[in-house]
């Protein structure tokens, strides 16, 4: 038996999956025979148009939820509705980041950092993390397991301009997934955390200095190209698999070679 045929009837519950990495994730594992609930926050119709090509694509189960993680209380009910819609969860991934006027006060140079900006930050990718684990957790417990990955990024392990907020609260997910992998491990649940260098995505678009981002990573590469949703897609399929059955606590650095050059 393959990995993918392993997916199948077993469902991953992942947050943010409309577009960029997490859409990618989503299709890495539909095209695993797993069943997926996804969420997304204002794009309802690409949430529908994408629950209804993977199920047709590859014969799965597929439900797209309303999510916002600046309030991260509300995975509570988000749960409650997978429960009446999936048997079971196996697998979640912590994706959704915020963007756009939240982050004001949190994305830029260090003086300008003002606390609302770094607070909804720490909310969205930390405390939205622990309480979606917690809440995945319960359900895998029920099965015997599972797995849980956290999107992190290399702006903790390299300078990117504007990037201490999110820097900051990526380094405190990776730490947390460390607890959470200590304490969740006697229940059979793995916890580990992806790290991708810049990705070519709407959000890294959106950065006031894209093609000099861009550029920059080309040139420090050795592989010499942006990575691509599909780069980090890949990881968190594979933490999910047996093969990985021993890995867990861990931070998955996927960055094309840039952060050692
Ligand atoms: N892009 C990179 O260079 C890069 C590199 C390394 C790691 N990462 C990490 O990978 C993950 C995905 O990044 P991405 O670049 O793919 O992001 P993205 O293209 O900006 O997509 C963000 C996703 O999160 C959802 N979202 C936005 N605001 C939300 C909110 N308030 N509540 C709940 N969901 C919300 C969006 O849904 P709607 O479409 O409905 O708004 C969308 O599905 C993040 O954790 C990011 O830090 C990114």
């Amino acid at each position: 038996m393959n990995q993918c045929e392993s997916m199948k009837g077993k469902t991953l519950v992942i947050s943010g999956a409309t577009r960029g990495i997490g859409k990618a994730i989503l299709y890495r594992f539909a095209e695993a025979g797993a069943d997926i609930a996804f969420t997304y926050n204002s794009n309802e119709k690409e949430a529908e148009k994408i629950a209804t090509d993977v199920k047709e694509r590859f014969g799965i189960r597929a439900v797209a939820y309303q999510l916002n993680i600046l309030e991260p209380e509300t995975y509570k009910d988000l749960f409650k509705l997978i429960d009446e819609d999936f048997k079971r969860v196996d697998y979640f991934v912590s994706n959704a980041i915020i963007s756009g006027r939240s982050v004001v006060g949190g994305f830029g140079p260090f003086m300008r950092l003002k606390p609302r900006g770094l607070n909804n930050i720490f909310t969205a990718t930390v405390s939205a993390f622990v309480v979606g684990a917690q809440e995945a957790a319960k359900r895998m417990e029920k099965v015997g397991g599972g797995s849980i990955v956290s999107l992190s990024s290399t702006g903790n392990l390299v300078y990117t301009p504007n990037y201490a907020g999110h820097g900051t609260s990526k380094a405190a997910v990776e730490t947390m997934v460390k607890y959470a992998a200590a304490e969740l491990g006697e229940k059979g649940i793995r916890v580990n955390a992806v790290s991708g260098g810049p990705i070519d995505t709407d959000a890294l678009k959106a950065f006031p200095n894209y093609e000099e981002v861009k550029a920059e990573v080309v040139a420090r590469s050795p592989l010499n190209r942006m990575g691509l949703p599909e780069d980090l897609a890949g990881m968190c399929w594979f933490l999910c698999t047996k093969e990985c059955s021993w890995l867990t606590g861990q931070t998955i650095v996927i960055d094309g070679g840039t952060s050692f050059i």
